[in-house]
């Protein structure tokens, strides 16, 4: 726990220490509020240079949170933030799918180099237990209730390929070097902070033209979300409990929106009342899963719980947004 000692900010030097990977990112930045809360010393690790870390401009002078900024491909600054490192949190990750479709290396380096990298610092610093945040995305374009059984896994993205291939990679370096590994399975994530996704594109296009709305595919595209503090909730309570070996779940809410509602909603948020227009097909662009179901019964049997259903995730997302924060698109 950091505490106050006579005014001078004191860090337990028992404190355990944590790792996060792509640590200014949205879903991360969440986490490491828990993290620091719960008195763990916490590393956040990413790209972006200190100054421009908005989503944790509140942690960054705290004594139990340290930022360094490194490209997490690099195994060697990975083997130096790590060393020491009593738990990784691997989180950094190209998160625009959409954008990761005009080029396959966006995804191979952001997303599966940043894995082997850190799976091979975790090796040479006998690291012995680790998060990963996959997605959705790995089960490709499939009808029915998906759980963590379901096999033949062939995704429609590059960006889901490679967290399929980053969750191979992670089986085998824990097998080979006896850690543990959790990997929970995310849906469409959302909240304040988000940095993409349907509600942040929305916004961002009617701050830029209020009469009208471009919509992606034909709006029937009906996704489950998933609210990002109840999210980060459950990275932390099975983290607090890992497992021995490699384990995946699928978390999610069990409700779905779509995202007609979803623009109406936005709408109704901003309180304007544009006209809608349809680019056309089932899908928003190609690699786009326009409707997915989970079997959530593994992880809530595991004590899997959230506040929020996928509809009521969207309204208290806009709810606290701070449009301010949203650019033009
Ligand atoms: N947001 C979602 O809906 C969603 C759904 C499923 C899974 N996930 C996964 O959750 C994790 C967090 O996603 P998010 O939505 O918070 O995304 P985000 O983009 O806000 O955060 C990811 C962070 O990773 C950093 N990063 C990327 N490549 C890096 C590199 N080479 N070196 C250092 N830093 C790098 C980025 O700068 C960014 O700050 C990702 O692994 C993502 O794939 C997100």
């Amino acid at each position: 726990m950091f505490l106050t000692v006579i005014g001078i900010p004191w860090t337990d030097p028992m404190a355990e220490k944590v790792l996060v990977t792509g640590g200014a990112g949205f879903i991360p930045s969440h986490l490491e509020d828990i993290l620091v809360e719960k008195g763990y010393d916490v590393t956040a690790v990413d790209i972006i240079d200190r100054g421009s870390c908005s989503n944790i401009a509140h942690l960054l002078d705290l004594p139990n949170f340290h930022y360094i900024q490194a490209d997490v491909t690099d195994v060697d600054a990975m083997v130096r933030a790590s060393e020491g490192m009593d738990f990784v949190y691997h989180m950094a990750a190209n998160s625009d799918i959409r954008n990761g479709g005009k080029d396959p290396n966006i995804d191979h380096m952001k997303t599966f180099q940043t894995t082997r990298s850190v799976l091979e610092a975790m090796r040479i610093n006998g690291i012995g237990n680790m998060f990963f945040s996959s997605t959705s995305a790995v089960y490709g374009d499939r009808k029915g209730l998906l759980d963590e059984m379901t096999g033949g896994l062939q995704p429609i993205s590059y960006y889901g390929a490679c967290k399929l291939a980053s969750e191979s990679l992670i089986s085998a370096y824990s097998y080979m070097n006896d850690f543990n590994a959790l990997i929970l399975r995310f849906p469409n994530v959302i909240g304040p902070r988000l940095t993409h996704g349907v509600i942040f594109d929305f916004i961002g296009k009617l701050k830029r033209d209020p009469k009208k709305l471009q919509i992606l595919g034909d709006g029937k595209q009906n996704k489950q979300y998933v609210y990002v503090l109840d999210l980060a909730r459950g990275i932390y309570d099975f983290s607090e409990r890992i497992e021995d070996g490699v384990n995946q779940y699928n978390v999610s809410t069990e409700s779905f929106t779509d995202v007609n509602a979803i623009a109406d909603l936005v709408c109704e948020r901003m309180g304007l009342d544009p006209e809608y227009e349809y680019t056309g097909g089932s899908t928003g662009w190609k690699g786009d899963v326009s409707s997915f179901a989970y079997d959530v019964s593994k992880a809530k049997a595991r004590g899997w719980k959230y506040e929020f259903d996928s509809t009521g995730s969207v309204r208290e997302t806009l709810r606290v947004l701070d449009l301010d924060s949203i650019p033009l698109y």
